[in-house]
């Protein structure tokens, strides 16, 4: 898979994707990614990426054009285009569903805007799929690319070491992670619940899983209208 991120902070962007899992992962070419500014794409003779808004207001927004000549050029190289995700607020927050989703595709491209954002028409013509990473407001979209590109990576094959890493995790199936403990077993007084001592692979598998019911539950009640329950979980939950 290759992943392009369109900014004006390509080192910020590179400096968190060269490190750990996704560091590595690049390195062994599980996933290219690319990180492109977009000042090399403007016009002006200045070398300017944003001007103040029409109609008066605080903040600058960013020109449409070397957005819109960054992802043709892009396209071109790539002999297609990829599909484009724009980062904003007024986007759909991101999900799991989401991101797996994004990891089976060839080829994203993820824009990333700033300052008080970016100029309308340049939506209007590249249409891009618009995410927020939630309900606040970032002084750019880079966190938002990173967030992304990070989540995507460790979905792609072989980037962590096997399938059961992720099918138990949170939000895999709706559902919270269980607690984890490692050594030592006893930690300022607390020990390891027993049930992870003994061996038993059923007994600690039906252990976890009503630690995620309750856990879900008690912190994410909503997430368990999407997740697949036995009648005798339902009842356990009391729903
Ligand atoms: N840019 C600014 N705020 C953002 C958010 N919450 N999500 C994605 N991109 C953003």
């Amino acid at each position: 898979m290759r992943i392009d991120i369109l900014t004006l902070f390509p080192e910020m962007c590179n400096a968190y994707l060269s490190e750990s899992i996704v560091g590595r992962a690049r390195a062994a070419g599980k996933v290219e990614i690319v990180c492109t500014d977009i000042r090399n794409y403007t016009l002006d003779k200045h070398r300017r990426v944003d001007d103040s808004p029409y109609g008066g207001g605080w903040g600058m927004i960013m020109q449409a054009q070397p957005i819109y000549d960054c992802y043709c050029a892009l396209s071109a190289q790539l002999g297609a285009a990829p599909h484009l995700i724009y980062l904003t607020p007024q986007g759909k927050t991101l999900t799991q569903q989401r991101v797996c989703e994004l990891a089976k595709m060839d080829s994203i491209a993820l824009l990333c805007g700033h300052y008080e954002g970016v100029d309308e028409r340049v939506i209007e013509e590249l249409k891009p799929e618009e995410i927020s990473i939630g309900d606040y407001v970032l002084t750019g979209g880079e966190p938002g690319a990173l967030v992304i590109a990070d989540a995507v990576v460790r979905m792609l094959p072989g980037v962590l070491s096997d399938d059961e890493c992720f099918t138990d995790e949170s939000h895999f199936n709706s559902l919270l992670e269980y607690p984890q403990y490692t050594h030592p077993y006893e930690w300022r007084g607390k020990k390891v619940p027993d049930v992870l001592l003994s061996g038993h692979h059923e007994n600690i598998k039906r252990w976890r899983r009503l630690q995620s019911l309750k856990r879900t539950k008690e912190r994410r009640s909503d997430l368990l209208a999407g997740a697949e329950l036995t009648q005798e979980e339902r009842r356990l939950l009391g729903l």
